[in-house]
């Protein structure tokens, strides 16, 4: 009889270092480790030091060299131009040996590291491997993020090369990425030595002679690199996401650990087999892109899906079931929002047509809290098993799922079910001590957390102790609140920190007060997540004026908006900014966004006792619902 997901997760605990060195056997070492967990620098672990390995080795040359050469590893769909193109893993390995050579003739070598900001192309799969193949480290940068915000990158992880295209093609407008690029270059006080160009039909990028390469020239002419070998703990990327400032957090990835959770993942909670396909409709600028667009499935020899388009429009509600059928995808992954569109245009699911989709076996959702009346629509359109997962860029993978591999659980909607073998999670009060069931308090994982989860923050390790293992001392805060009812189902309700989730992205409100507090007008602000019918949340900034401004307000606001969209980019999605007179705050000068956000939800509400000032509510209150917002 197949173990049970309670055995094989008290198994994960009892004995992490059996239970992760037996996964490693699934994955090639050219030398194999001397300690499993070396926990001699706790609360800082690393995984399998001392083994030696290559990441693009397991994900490619491995499964050329074992039978798999013509099997397809990467089917890129692009309903956006009009292109579907497939790779097998034969072919998808020449290229990314010719890019790694590209890669090399420019001088970069283990530790490096690359750029990468790119579309959803193929080229960009293919240049996140080809840094794996030298043991290069890249950096993604997801395209909708503005020239300033890819200067902070490249200030930060100080790239030799970056690799980047002449645009994205968004369903309203062709973005030019080097415009961007170039911008980002000259604000950036690195420079990096090289870019090279991907040059696609629909915009034709300016080159600086002397700097950028062509990218089909250069790939053309280059000698293939073979693999070079590293340690498992060296890095094999840097992922920034949004923390609580202006500075992200260059979340670290390493080779080994990363390999060993990504591969067990695949069988265990995806539930499929080397040579199915399978299908993350994300982005590779996110980590759900790196991890299941392109790790994860080309790691166990699957095949994966590289979509570029949007779940409507591209060209309507109905391409999602195309690809599956066209593809035979067997599990689909992506975010709650994606659905929450389909929904919207496809109310009732007729352009839904059963054939399509008879092959899928499982949806998986994650990025975002997924609504109970989503699951239940894609439940019963669908006639799979859908499942709600939790994850974050951190982590690398889920750290609560349902896990189709093992064993199905009962659903109930609202909760990612319960936690990943691995992953020891509690639910904290302040004082740190564990809360009884269905009590609110902070989500936390006891340390060490499992292989895949980031080691540490790129040059801040400082950082990662105080962001992360200083509140609770022993475990990893996840930054998100909720509960564990009597069952062990774990329910993810807010983060704890001013992080919101808009469309499945992940964004930083202080962020965006930062940007905003830059105006010339603006005396102080508060930017809240509100709640949105399709992206879930949505940024809406309250700003505060200087004292004798008369400047028409809407002026004002229309340029506050547009500083977020230039200085942050548009996947902030900051839409709305309002005038008010002042801000609620406590007596020791705390603004009270969690009460604003109420307040625009229409949601109850006490008033804080700590509150400075109650007659700023009802003025709040009537500053958003002139708005349109629902104001209490
Ligand atoms: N390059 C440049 N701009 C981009 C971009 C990219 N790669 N991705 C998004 N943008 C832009 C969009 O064009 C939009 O600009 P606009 O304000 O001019 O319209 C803005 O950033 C916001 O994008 P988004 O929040 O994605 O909204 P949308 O209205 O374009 O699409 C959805 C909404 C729900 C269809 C889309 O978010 C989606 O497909 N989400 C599901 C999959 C997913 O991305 N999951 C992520 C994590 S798993
Ligand atoms: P990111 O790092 O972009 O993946 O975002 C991680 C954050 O998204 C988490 O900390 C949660 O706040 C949220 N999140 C991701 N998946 C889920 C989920 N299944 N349920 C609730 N929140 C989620």
């Amino acid at each position: 009889m197949a173990a049970s997901y309670d055995d094989i997760y008290a198994r994960s605990l009892s004995d992490p270092e059996a239970f992760w060195a037996e996964a490693a056997e699934d994955i090639h070492w050219e030398r194999r480790w001397d300690r499993v967990l070396d926990d001699s620098r706790a609360p800082f672990y690393r995984w399998f030091p001392g083994a030696v390995t290559n990441t693009c080795y397991n994900s490619l040359d491995r499964h050329v060299e074992g039978g798999r050469a013509d099997q397809l590893a990467l089917i890129y769909d692009s309903p956006i131009t009009g292109v579907i193109e497939r790779f097998t893993y034969r072919e998808l390995l020449d290229r990314v040996s010719r890019v790694a050579g590209v890669l090399a003739e420019a001088g970069v070598g283990k530790g490096d590291r690359v750029l990468v900001y790119m579309p959803m192309a193929p080229e960009a799969v293919i240049a996140m491997l080809a840094c794996a193949r030298l043991g290069a480290v890249h950096s993604v940068v997801f395209g909708g993020f503005a020239a300033s915000e890819l200067a902070v990158r490249i200030d930060d992880a100080t790239p030799k090369v970056v690799l980047s295209a002449s645009c994205g093609i968004e369903p309203n407008r062709i973005v030019e990425y080097k415009p961007l690029l170039d911008e980002a270059i000259e604000i950036a006080t690195h420079k990096p030595d090289r870019c090279v160009i991907l040059q696609r039909p629909q915009a034709e990028a300016e080159m600086v002679a002397g700097r950028d390469l062509n990218w089909a020239d250069a790939e053309a002419s280059a000698e293939p690199a073979p693999c070079t070998w590293v340690e498992a703990t060296d890095p094999l990327y840097i992922l920034y996401t949004s923390g609580t400032t202006g500075q992200p957090k260059g979340i670290v990835r390493d080779n080994g650990g990363h390999l060993v959770a990504l591969n067990w993942s695949m069988r265990n909670i995806y539930g499929v087999e080397p040579g199915e396909v399978y299908w993350a409709a994300s982005d590779v600028g996110w980590v759900v892109g790196h991890s299941y667009i392109v790790y994860g499935p080309l790691i166990h020899g699957n095949t994966t899906v590289l979509f570029e388009g949007k779940p409507v429009g591209t060209p309507d509600a109905a391409v999602y079931w195309r690809v599956i059928a066209e593809h035979d995808v067997k599990v689909l992954f992506t975010a709650p929002t994606a659905f929450r569109a389909i929904k919207q245009q496809d109310p009732n699911g007729d352009l839904i047509r059963p054939e399509q989709i008879a092959g899928l076996r499982t949806l998986f959702l994650a990025g975002e809290r997924a609504d109970p009346d989503t699951v239940q629509w894609a439940e019963d359109r669908l006639g799979v098993p859908v499942i709600d997962h939790w994850w974050q860029t951190e982590t690398g993978w889920s750290i609560c799922a349902n896990p189709a591999g093992i064993e199905l659980m009962p659903v109930k909607h609202g909760s990612p079910t319960k936690p990943v073998p691995g992953w020891d999670v509690r639910v904290l009060d302040e004082a740190t001590n564990e809360v009884a069931p269905g009590e609110i308090g902070a989500l936390v994982a006891r340390l060490p957390l499992p292989p895949g989860s980031f080691p540490t923050l790129w040059q801040a390790e400082e950082r990662y102790r105080e962001a992360y293992l200083e509140e609770f001392p022993g475990y990893y805060k996840t930054g998100d609140a909720g509960y564990i009812d009597e069952d062990g189902y774990v329910y993810v309700m807010t983060r704890t920190d001013d992080v919101i989730n808009v469309a499945g992205h992940r964004l930083s409100t202080g962020q965006m007060e930062e940007v905003l507090a830059a105006h010339p007008d603006v005396a102080e602000c508060a930017v809240v997540g509100v709640a949105d019918e399709l992206k879930g949340q949505a940024p809406l900034g309250l700003l505060v004026l200087n004292a004798g401004v008369e400047r028409e307000q809407g002026a004002i606001e229309g340029e506050a908006v547009r500083l977020v969209r230039e200085q942050i980019g548009p996947v902030a999605s900051f839409k709305t900014a309002i005038v008010v007179g002042r801000l609620p705050k406590t007596r020791s000068g705390k603004i009270l966004r969690g009460t604003v956000q109420k307040i625009a939800d229409s949601e109850a509400y006490t008033v804080p006792p700590t509150i400075d000032d109650p007659a700023i509510l009802p003025e709040i209150a009537e500053a958003l619902r002139s708005a349109g917002y629902a104001g209490g």
